[in-house]
């Protein structure tokens, strides 16, 4: 059953991917209830149909942070894109680029940011977690300014890591899992080739540049986990504000009162999300943590959403709710498995189509004309 671009490409994804890449892909943490959250109170909210409104002159184009994209939606930032895909995060930046939106590399990429950055004719974004080794953070923010990189989205949910319990059972992690992923890839023939063999190295690149040796994919959650700085605060950002110039986005907020001090410490933007619900299981989703954000801030900073959406209406949904611009995650890294940048394109078109059809029928003739009028209701009333 064909239910949206990414349902079809996430079926394809499966089949080709090696389990334990799919898995941690596809998965969220504990049992994964505001995962699904995400998309069922997505999926829940009715959009309110008009007709008859001339609708033949319409813009999906929006300003932010002095650039024009050419839709509200940027790829938002994915720890081993380039498992996913040959040199996968250049692919995706390139495709993002061509459609004319942003793209935000992570700091767990495979490939480095001197390898993407390049590749593209738009600024950057790049995405940093607050981590122990300062060092290593102030290393990555000078390469990025070095790279021109402009925005800066700063990753603050994840002090630390949420259980994935897919993750032990598909082979990421686990016993025996170093001989789990090379039986799976043995069995997944193309990704083999295509990642396995073609996308090498198989490298955490910001994190071996900055070390100058190599870290394998061993090392991925090893990493992340001795990394993680539950003692972070608000005045560990400080330097950061200090030392970035450029636009600083605050990733992870669900709550208004942390809305509020993003705008007190000075943050351009925020994310309002639930890091794909791989955080804190419970948690509500993003789309219905948005609408008291936007009441909290809304014209102080930007805000970005992300978690849960997957096709073009959800775009539409979540700035009816009060994001400015959303980020999509798993929903382009399936179509990049599947058919590397050419996946991506393609499902960026999708996602403009049927922001197209839900503009038309919902008499929004431009980004800034998508209200809480475009829905029946909102969630929860
Ligand atoms: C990393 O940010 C992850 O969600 O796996």
């Amino acid at each position: 059953m064909i239910i949206s671009a990414s349902t079809d490409y996430r079926a394809a994804a499966q089949r080709k991917l090696p389990p334990f890449l799919f898995h941690y892909l596809d998965g969220g943490a504990y049992a994964e209830h505001t995962l699904r959250r995400n998309v069922d109170d997505l999926a829940d909210i009715a959009l309110r149909q008009r007709v008859l409104r001339n609708m033949s002159e319409l813009s999906l184009e929006t300003r932010l942070f002095n650039e024009t994209l050419s839709m509200p939606v940027a790829l938002a930032p994915v720890g081993l894109a380039g498992m996913y895909a040959r040199r996968g995060e250049v692919q995706a930046a390139r495709a993002a680029a061509a459609k004319g939106i942003p793209f935000t590399l992570s700091t767990v990429s495979v490939c480095p940011i001197e390898e993407v950055a390049p590749e593209i004719d738009r600024p950057m974004w790049f995405q940093l977690y607050v981590l122990k080794d300062r060092g290593f953070m102030k290393n990555a923010l000078e390469r990025a300014k070095a790279a021109g990189v402009t925005t800066l989205v700063f990753t603050v949910d994840m002090p630390v890591p949420g259980a994935r319990y897919r993750d032990a059972h598909s082979g990421m992690s686990g016993p025996n899992a170093p001989l789990r992923r090379m039986l799976q890839a043995m069995t997944h023939p193309s990704w083999a080739w295509d990642v396995g063999l073609l996308g090498k190295p198989h490298d955490l690149g910001n994190i071996s540049a900055y070390r100058g040796s190599r870290t394998g994919l061993a090392d991925y959650i090893g990493w992340l986990g001795d990394n993680f700085d539950p003692s972070i605060s608000w005045k560990d950002l400080e330097w950061i504000r200090e030392f970035w110039d450029g636009p600083m986005v605050i990733k992870g907020i669900l709550d208004p009162q942390d809305a509020k001090d993003a705008v007190s410490f000075g943050a351009d933007g925020i994310v309002v999300s639930n890091h794909g619900g791989r955080q804190l299981d419970g948690v509500m989703s993003s789309a219905r943590a948005l609408p008291a954000i936007a009441d909290a801030v809304k014209g102080e900073l930007a805000i970005l959403a992300d978690s849960g959406i997957r096709t073009g209406l959800d775009v539409v949904r979540m700035i009816a709710l009060g994001a400015d611009t959303v980020l999509l995650g798993r929903a382009f890294i399936y179509a990049l498995a599947v058919a590397g940048g050419a996946g991506v394109s393609n499902l960026l078109d999708l996602i403009e189509k049927e922001m197209r059809v839900a503009m038309v029928l919902t008499g929004a003739k431009s980004i800034s004309e998508i209200s809480a009028d475009s829905l029946v209701r909102e969630l929860g009333h």
